[in-house]
Parts: C-alpha cells; sequence; structure tokens
C-alpha cells in the first residue's frame, strides 16, 4: 500500500492543492455558490473531497473516478450535514440537549453514523457545539443550548457515538466539531455578525466544549465564519494553531465553513484571493471548502513567498492521513460495496428509536390542573392550527436525507394512537400568514366549542430557524396569535403544542393555555411522540436547555449571568432592572414538567482532601413512574474575581418508580469549584462555596448549602 508520505512525494502541486480542496456535489445546497463539472476537476485532481453526494452508487461512480481516471489514484472522501438524523431524523439537536441524557446523545449519534455510512458517507459536519445564548440567531436549534458543560458533553457524546473505536470501521464516520468558536456569540443574534466577548467568556463559555471534542478524538474541525475581535476565525493563528494545535494538541484536519477562506476578502483582512489562501494556510486550515482559494490563491502565495512548501505539505499529510485513518487506502469502497442498497431505509425498527428518541425530548413547560395526559378514553378532540397536519415542518432544519413525506404530523399521529376519538381538525391559517380567513378562523372556533379536548399546534416553520434564519422578534410568525386568542376565548381549556427552533415569546398564551409543550421540531416520528405524551404512555421528563425569555429585549438572558454590583431589589429603585418587564425569564434553563412529582431530601456534605462530596436523596412522590434531571449548581460567593451566581457542575438524569428514593452523591475537586485566572490558567481559592440543589435554574426552587473547602 502507498504511504501518506509516498504519495505526498510523488505529488504535483496542483494535486498538492486538490487533496486540501472540498467541494459541494448538487444533492443539496448548503452554501451561496455550488460547483461546476465536478467530475472533470476529479479527474484533473484538483478535488480531494465531496460533500452533499450521498448513496451508495452516487459515491461508488465518483470514488472511481478518483481511483482510476487521476494520476496518482487517491480516494476521495464524502461529507455531509448529519446534524439530527440521516434517514430517520431525531429532534433537531436543542430538542435532544433537552433529553439531559449522555447515553442517548451517544446513541443517536452512533445510529446516525450506521446510516450515514451505509450511504456512502465517511465523514459528518457534526457535532454542532455552539453555545448559545441568543435565541435569536437561528442556530441555536442546532446545538447544545446555553450551558458549557452541556456543550461538553453533548461533545463527548458525539464524537463517540459518530467515531466509534475505529474510525476505519465500515460504520464508523468521522466527526467534525463546529464551528470553532463563538459563533453564536454572533452580535444581535444575526447570523455572520461580528463577535466580541472577553477572553474569559471565551475561554470559560465557548472553548470548553471544543477541547471536550479534541479529547474525545474528534477527527476534524470546522472555523467558524465569523471573525472574533477583528479576527476571522479562517485566519485565527492564536486560536487555530495556538490552542487547537499546541496548547490541545490537536492533529486532525482543519477545514473552513463553506466559502469562508474566500470570504476573507468581503471581512476586509485579505485584499485577494492569494493573500486569503495564505492567511487561513498558515493559520491552520488544511481544507478550503468551496471557496477554490487554495487552488486558485497557493500557487501566487508560493510564488510571492507568502506560505512554504513544508506548509502545504503539512496540510496535505493530514488530509492523507485522515483517509488513512478512515480505511480509505485499504478499500476505497469500504462505505459503498457495490450491490447495496441505495440508501437506508426508515424501517419499522428505526421508527421505534425515533419514537422513543422524539419522547425523550418534549418538555412539558405548563399542566394547569394536571389537565394531561387526556382521559384514559379521551372524548372529541379539536386539532387546531397551521402545525397539526403539517408533517414536513416537524423534521425541522438540516433534514439529511430525511423525507418530509415520511414524517408524522400530530394528525397522523393522534389517529393512530386513538383511532376511536372523534378529531375535527381546523388548520385556521397557514404558519406565517398575515391574516386567517374568516371561514378558516371561524371553522376553528366553531371546532373548539364543540369538542371535549382542544389542542392547538403553534409556532415556526422548519426553514425559520437554523442557517441564515435569524428573527428579531421572538414572537409567533404569521397571524398565529389572534388564532390562539380566538380559540382561548372560547373559554374551554386549551393544550398548546408548540414547534419551534428557538424559545418563543408568548405571554399571554402561557398565561392562558392550561397546558403548553415544547415540542421543537420531533423528527419523523413526531406525532406519534406527541400522542404517547398526550395520552400518558410516556411520562414527560424533558428539560429545557436554553432559558426562555419573556420577550427579545430580556437577550441575552441565561442561568450563569455574574451578580453586577447592584443585582435587582425590588426595594431600592437603584438596582439592575427594566421599568417594563421582570428580569426574570419565563421558563429557566432546566425547567420541564413531569406527570409525576420528585423531591429533594437529605441534602449535606462531606469534606474531602481538595474538594466536597455532596449527597442526598431523590424521590418520586406521584403516582407514575418517570424520568428527571437533578442539577448541581455551584457559586464562588467571594474571588478575586466576579463569579456567576449559578455555574452547572453536575447533572443526572435518572429514573424512579412510585414511591422509589434514589441516594445521589456527586464528587465536586478544586477543578470544579475554581476558575481560570487572568492568564486563563486554572485557579482555585480556598473559602466558602454555595451549592444549589434542585430540577431546574429556577432560583426559587434550589435548596442551598454551604461549604468551606480549603
Ligand atoms: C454551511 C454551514 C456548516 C455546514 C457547511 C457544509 O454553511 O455553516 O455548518 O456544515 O456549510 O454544508
Amino acid at each position: 500500500m502507498r504511504t501518506p508520505e509516498d504519495l505526498l512525494s510523488a505529488m504535483t502541486l496542483t494535486e498538492k492543492i486538490g487533496q486540501l480542496t472540498m467541494v459541494t456535489a448538487d444533492y443539496a445546497v448548503t452554501g451561496p455558490t455550488v460547483a461546476t463539472d465536478v467530475t472533470g476537476a476529479l479527474r484533473a485532481g484538483r478535488v480531494g473531497s465531496l460533500f452533499n453526494l450521498y448513496g451508495t452508487g452516487a459515491t461508488r461512480a465518483a470514488q472511481k473516478v478518483a481511483l482510476e481516471e487521476t494520476r496518482l489514484g487517491i480516494p476521495l472522501f464524502f461529507a455531509h450535514d448529519v446534524i439530527h438524523g440521516f434517514r430517520a431524523i431525531c429532534p433537531i439537536p436543542l430538542g435532544e440537549a433537552s433529553a439531559f441524557d449522555p447515553t442517548l446523545w451517544k446513541a443517536t449519534g452512533r445510529w446516525a453514523a450506521t446510516e450515514a455510512a451505509e450511504a456512502g458517507l465517511d465523514l459528518v459536519f457534526a457535532p454542532m457545539l455552539d453555545v448559545a445564548r441568543d435565541p435569536r440567531w437561528g442556530r441555536i436549534a442546532e446545538g447544545p443550548g446555553e450551558d458549557t458543560r452541556i456543550g461538553r458533553a453533548v461533545a463527548e457524546a458525539k464524537v463517540n457515538g459518530f467515531q466509534g473505536r475505529d474510525l476505519a470501521a465500515a460504520d464508523a464516520v468521522a466527526a467534525c466539531a463546529k464551528h470553532y468558536v463563538a459563533y453564536g456569540a454572533c452580535a444581535a443574534g444575526r447570523d455572520y455578525a461580528s463577535v466580541d466577548i472577553s477572553d474569559r467568556t471565551l475561554e470559560e463559555v465557548y472553548l470548553p466544549p471544543f477541547k471536550a471534542a479534541v479529547e474525545a478524538g474528534v477527527a476534524t474541525v470546522m472555523a467558524a465564519f465569523t471573525d472574533l475581535a477583528g479576527v476571522p476565525l479562517t485566519a485565527h493563528e492564536g486560536l487555530l494553531d495556538g490552542v487547537l494545535r499546541r496548547r490541545w494538541r490537536f492533529d486532525g484536519v482543519i477545514m473552513s465553513d463553506y466559502g469562508a477562506i474566500g470570504e476573507l476578502m468581503a471581512h476586509g483582512v485579505a485584499a485577494d484571493l492569494t493573500e486569503a489562501a495564505a492567511l487561513a494556510l498558515r493559520a491552520g486550515v488544511d481544507i478550503d471548502m468551496m471557496a477554490y482559494a487554495y487552488e486558485k490563491g497557493l500557487p501566487q502565495a508560493l510564488e510571492r513567498g507568502l506560505v512554504t512548501v513544508e506548509q502545504i505539505d503539512r496540510a496535505v499529510m493530514r488530509v492523507l492521513e485522515l483517509k488513512r485513518r478512515l480505511g480509505l487506502f485499504d478499500d476505497p469502497y469500504r462505505r459503498r460495496p457495490a450491490g447495496r442498497a441505495e440508501l437506508p431505509p426508515v424501517d419499522a425498527a428505526a421508527r421505534r428509536a425515533a419514537r422513543e428518541v422524539a419522547g425523550r425530548c418534549l418538555v412539558l413547560l405548563r399542566n394547569r390542573d394536571n389537565i394531561l395526559p387526556l382521559p384514559d378514553v379521551p372524548g372529541s378532540i379539536a386539532l387546531i392550527g397551521p402545525l397539526a397536519d403539517a408533517g414536513p415542518e416537524m423534521l425541522g432544519n438540516w433534514t439529511a436525507a430525511g423525507r418530509g413525506d415520511e414524517a408524522i404530523s400530530v394528525l397522523a399521529g393522534l389517529r393512530r394512537i386513538l383511532p376511536d376519538a372523534p378529531i375535527t381538525h381546523a388548520p385556521g391559517g397557514t404558519i406565517d400568514g398575515e391574516t386567517i380567513p374568516a371561514d378558516a378562523l371561524a371553522d376553528t372556533v366553531a371546532a373548539a366549542e364543540q369538542a371535549d379536548h382542544v389542542i392547538l399546534c403553534l409556532g415556526e416553520a422548519g426553514w425559520m430557524s437554523g442557517e441564515a434564519a435569524c428573527r428579531a422578534r421572538l414572537d409567533l410568525p404569521g397571524a398565529q396569535e389572534a388564532l390562539a386568542r380566538a380559540v382561548l376565548d372560547v373559554g374551554k381549556p386549551v393544550i398548546v403544542l408548540l414547534f419551534s427552533g428557538r424559545p418563543l415569546a408568548m405571554e399571554e398564551i402561557f398565561d392562558r393555555a392550561a397546558a403548553v409543550v415544547a415540542c421543537w421540531f420531533p423528527g419523523v416520528e413526531a406525532g406519534t411522540a406527541i400522542a404517547d405524551l398526550l395520552t400518558g404512555a410516556v411520562n414527560p421528563a424533558a428539560k429545557l436547555p436554553v432559558t426562555w425569555p419573556r420577550h427579545v429585549g430580556q437577550v441575552p438572558i441565561h442561568h450563569a449571568q455574574r451578580p453586577g454590583g447592584r443585582p435587582f431589589d425590588a426595594k431600592n429603585k437603584y438596582t439592575s432592572k427594566y421599568l417594563d418587564m421582570p428580569n426574570t425569564p419565563r421558563f429557566a434553563f432546566g425547567h420541564g414538567l413531569s406527570y409525576t412529582t420528585f423531591g429533594l431530601s437529605g441534602i449535606k456534605t462531606r469534606p474531602m482532601p481538595g474538594g466536597v462530596v455532596v449527597l442526598g436523596a431523590v424521590s418520586n412522590d406521584g403516582r407514575r413512574p418517570g424520568k428527571t434531571t437533578l442539577f448541581l449548581f455551584v457559586r464562588d460567593p467571594v474571588a478575586r474575581l466576579s463569579r456567576p451566581v449559578l455555574a452547572l457542575a453536575r447533572f443526572e438524569t435518572m429514573h424512579l418508580g412510585v414511591g422509589e428514593a434514589r441516594r445521589f452523591g456527586f464528587t465536586l475537586t478544586r477543578e470544579d469549584l475554581g476558575f481560570l485566572d487572568e492568564a486563563s490558567k486554572p485557579t482555585f481559592e480556598a473559602g466558602q462555596f454555595d451549592l444549589f440543589l434542585g430540577f431546574s435554574a429556577d432560583p426559587e426552587r434550589l435548596t442551598q448549602v454551604s461549604v468551606t473547602v480549603g
């Protein structure tokens, strides 16, 4: 077998740069430009990897060209955005984060990897690890939510799920930690806008999930589109070479995002493609995704002495090493054997799994008078709203090879699970229509008046979140608030099912509805999973991975804020507040109800050398078995730096039978209790620490114990 070194020594400059060039095919459009004459470029050795192409036949054909019609026959790798499933689409990542279950996250990663590899993919552009605290940003939907520790747990789970133990295995795919780094802090929640955060916030909030991915062995990292304090990540030598490669010893492949090297000119840091290519290569970017900057700019950069052959060779070697680790030199058809079906099916087993995962990600926000679950034999149902029979919308954004016509809508799910319940469906207009036709509105009111149970399906379309899908407002789109008001005015208890890629501000509905379920976009088995929750077949356990604002004016709002010098005091005018809105969110990070109730007891601490052990018990005090998540937050009330009022230190999701009590014990070390000093080095200050335990970050419901740690 030719070694990467042998290949490198035989390669021309064009062939070397070809290995550094990733080009999109045409199975999906995920960026502003598309490629032309891909096969011609392949034959000329000007492409080293393809994305947005999948299926055994298509990838096999392209691989054949690379192997048999190029001078050196170097295999391609094939990549795609497999963000929350490949064929069987699961809840969007923000929804899956609601499960607070790393075992689940790893399992769905393994499942997606198997499906993707079965369709000829070698690499997935996932996990997306951008901590996000601004729901105006559409990509909050794609990530782990607002908390760094959750981001770290998602990173480890997904990298292990996707890559498995052996990257060369036929059902393993290379993962890609993206978008490095702090993309979620873009100004005003507007995608691609500048990022300006402190070094401390960068180190404490945004970098750790990527460090966790590197520690888990992630094969690739994708640089973010954005600049950080004026330095675009695509040209950020300090963070790419300095932190990723030198500090964290990452030896995998760094790729740009879609066209981002060329966009260094728009950033205003490169006068032309040659300068852009030189900046990116020197910073540590190995693969140019869809800018053709390396192809068009690196030869001139070499001539002008802006880069060296050694820098090009180092990048080429990392790409060849990735292909070797993927087993592509041993068997380039490993993930695309002849005779295999073009795409894996969404079979009954996949649907069962997708239904179970979706059921873990539905957050019960309100349940006044325990109106849910519905009676064992429900009466007639009015199913109202533009998302009641909207199967394709249930997949959300980044739907890979999922098909909207395969998704189970709420209407279809209820009909399947409750075949004897009379269901009247009244859409009441469209998702974003500015008006509701009078007859459509009348139909909804009539349906609500005549039914025993009123279920209102509201929210966003799948395209209203994800990339380049930011919203300046967090209201319900279109005329849905008017629809909700008309249905609520009928005066019956209303159950709201909310579909969105972000928290939505809808105070009146939250005040007036009897029950509200945040469904996010639950995936291919949305309707059956929701029916399971409504009927009580599944006891909801999910919790919010993001704080839920009352209004967009409160953003950014999250649980880990620092106190400031004048924290809110209702009795003192001169404290931190709004004149027209409470400071408190509508729902806290971690909020989520169950059909049973859980209690916390016996909390005590036990000192240990350099740390403390926190003990106690969680009990199921209700009448149904169920799951809940226990959170442990920490605060250092006095340190040489002002510390967050709540920093998540531990979380554990547990299942408890009726009457069951489960003892827990969390060990906190100096590392958990410490922080980064002015030089971003871990430090610890002995003294008092306030520990908070509870089932969400709602300060009114946390139990506090204080300890002194030496
Ligand atoms: C897009 C996204 C990135 C995705 C890539 C390839 O612009 O920013 O998340 O993986 O291009 O589709």
